[in-house]
């Protein structure tokens, strides 16, 4: 069975998208073991001078490093990720590469209509930078709308659709593991790439 990680893209105590993901792990259990990480515990980036990173971004970095693939589940901040999920990020691409070549489906639920449709979008162009460079499940978007009417007490997704599109979704996911373990040619001299990679060189 695959293992993934499931990244609570909020340091909310209350969110919707823990509970979109808390939903999946359980709905999913079957076909796949999800792990929901938290990234509330990052300290805010500040490019330590020693290169040496926290320990809690190390062992975020393993646990990914680890996994077939992450799900990323991102609120809406104006119009984007919030600064705690780039924050995280950022620490992921700084002297580590979790994510090279690493699956990555993103879903996201947000009060508004869209679902968080432009934080996704956003957050997408963020896992392409050449220290990130994950592989992002293309032409797919799970969007939650209205996402505090979208769970019943059970913290079930009420809408038959939405779980359907869900599964939908998922299973492409699990595919799409399957195609990007193949796509593996380029791996060693992308990851070379990112590390050799520096904002700072002169
Ligand atoms: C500072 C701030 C900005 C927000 N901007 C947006 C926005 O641009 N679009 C939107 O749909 N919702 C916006 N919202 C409401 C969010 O939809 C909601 O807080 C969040 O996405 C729900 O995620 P959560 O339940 O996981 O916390 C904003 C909320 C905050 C606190």
């Amino acid at each position: 069975m695959k293992k993934l990680i499931g990244l609570v893209g909020t340091n909310s105590t209350a969110s919707t998208n823990r509970q979109l993901l808390q939903f999946m792990q359980q709905h999913f259990s079957e076909r796949a073991e999800i792990e929901l990480v938290e990234i509330k515990a990052l300290p805010v980036f500040n490019k330590p001078e020693s290169k040496e990173l926290p320990e809690s971004v190390k062992a975020l970095a393993e646990k990914i490093e680890a996994a077939d693939g992450v799900m990323i589940s991102t609120p809406e901040y104006n119009h984007s990720a919030p600064a705690v999920l780039i924050n995280a990020l950022n620490w992921l691409s700084y002297g580590i590469y979790p994510f090279v070549d690493k699956p990555v489906m993103i879903t996201g639920a947000s009060y508004g209509t869209l679902g968080s449709s432009r934080a996704q979008m956003h957050l997408r162009q963020i896992l392409d930078a050449p220290e990130l460079k994950a592989r992002i499940m293309p032409s797919s978007e799970f969007l939650l709308s209205h996402s505090l009417q979208a769970f019943d007490d059970e913290n079930k997704l009420v809408s038959k659709e939405k779980i359907e599109k869900l599964e939908g979704l998922f299973e492409d996911f699990l595919t799409f593991v399957d195609i990007i373990n193949q796509l593996n040619h380029a791996h060693e001299i992308n990851k070379k790439e990112a590390e050799n990679f520096s904002w700072e060189r002169v």
